[in-house]
């Protein structure tokens, strides 16, 4: 379980994060959606404590960032941003340098780096330099070394920049996996649409502050069809067919069907039979990315 309790961080007068709090629990994809320069990197750097807050402290499955870093640390899997690496090492032998951080010896870790090399999609090169891997390599090989050690706890920032489809096809399958094994995943992406295939929940931040936090399908209601039919005088009963169509209501000349599904036109007919005369007929569909920019726009 991750647990941001509280954290501030200013950079000089910027304040880049404001109070956060929220809990990613095991077996739960998190999405942390926000525009560019929320707040989402610094979270993250916070959280795998390679960023110290000025405030507030993360617990990794109880280790607080702060007073317990290594045990926190050992934890937590994190695929950085813009991973940076040493340019001129070759692949293979990086990644054998860093497994033992923890602990694992080098043969072992050889053997351990081919199969992880494998699972990323980066077989047969690792005895390329680091330099020479493409961006989305890159992304892969900071995977590989988050698998490292198993950890229970991932954090993953914009790990799907970059990456191809077929790196995507096989992030959303990982992910899918730690949900399946009880790890708590956390993932950020500046695009609302982006985490809905994966995320259970999704923290909004905006301007250093969680603006809300929803379930997926609370963000997907939200996400609907509505077809407006303005009449020339209230509906005075909703005719009963009308409720396979979605969920009606009235107010006074307006009828709104909310979840509409159907066929605009057998409603429009529907309600000329009833004796209405239609006045005007709009069909509204909100998009992920439009609620996004509401739920942005009411905290203003
Ligand atoms: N090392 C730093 N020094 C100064 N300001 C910083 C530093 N790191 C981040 N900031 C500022 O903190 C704010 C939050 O940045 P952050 O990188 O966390 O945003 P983000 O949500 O990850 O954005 P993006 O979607 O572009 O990756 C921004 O205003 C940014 O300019
Ligand atoms: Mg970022």
């Amino acid at each position: 379980m991750i647990e941001i309790s509280n954290v501030s961080k200013s950079f000089g007068r910027i304040k880049a994060l404001e109070n956060v709090s929220f809990k990613v629990n095991n077996g739960e994809l998190v999405g942390y959606v926000g525009l560019n320069g929320a707040g989402k990197t610094t979270t993250i750097r916070i959280i795998v404590g390679v960023l110290l807050p000025d405030s507030g402290d993360v617990y990794i499955d109880g280790y607080s960032v702060l007073k317990e870093k290594r045990k926190a640390s050992m934890r937590i899997g994190w695929v950085p941003e813009i991973p940076i690496f040493e340019p001129d090492v070759k692949a293979l032998d990086y990644f054998v340098y860093l497994a033992g951080y923890y602990k694992i010896s080098p043969s072992e870790a050889r053997r351990l780096g081919k199969e992880l090399f494998e699972r990323v999609g980066l077989s047969g090169t690792e005895n390329r330099k680091l330099k020479e891997y493409s961006q989305g390599m890159k992304k892969r090989f900071a995977l590989a070394v988050s698998l490292i050690n198993d950890p229970p706890n991932f954090v993953f920032d914009e790990v799907l920049n970059g990456l191809d489809p077929e790196g995507i096809k096989f992030f959303r399958e990982l992910a899918k996996n730690f949900k399946k094994q009880g790890k708590a995943v956390l993932f950020s992406s500046h695009i609302l649409s982006e985490v809905e295939a994966l995320a259970d929940r999704v923290v909004f931040i905006h301007k250093g502050r969680i603006i809300n936090i929803l379930t997926m399908q609370e963000i997907k209601s939200m996400a609907e069809k509505k077809l407006i039919v303005k009449l020339d005088k209230p509906l005075e009963k909703i005719p009963e067919e009308i409720n396979s169509y979605g969920v009606p209501v009235v107010e006074d000349n307006t009828l709104v069907i909310r979840k509409f599904k159907g066929d605009q036109s057998t409603v429009v007919e529907l309600l000329l039979r009833q004796g209405y005369k239609i006045m005007e007929v709009k069909l509204e569909e909100i998009s992920l990315e439009e609620v996004f920019f509401k739920l942005i726009g009411e905290q203003k």
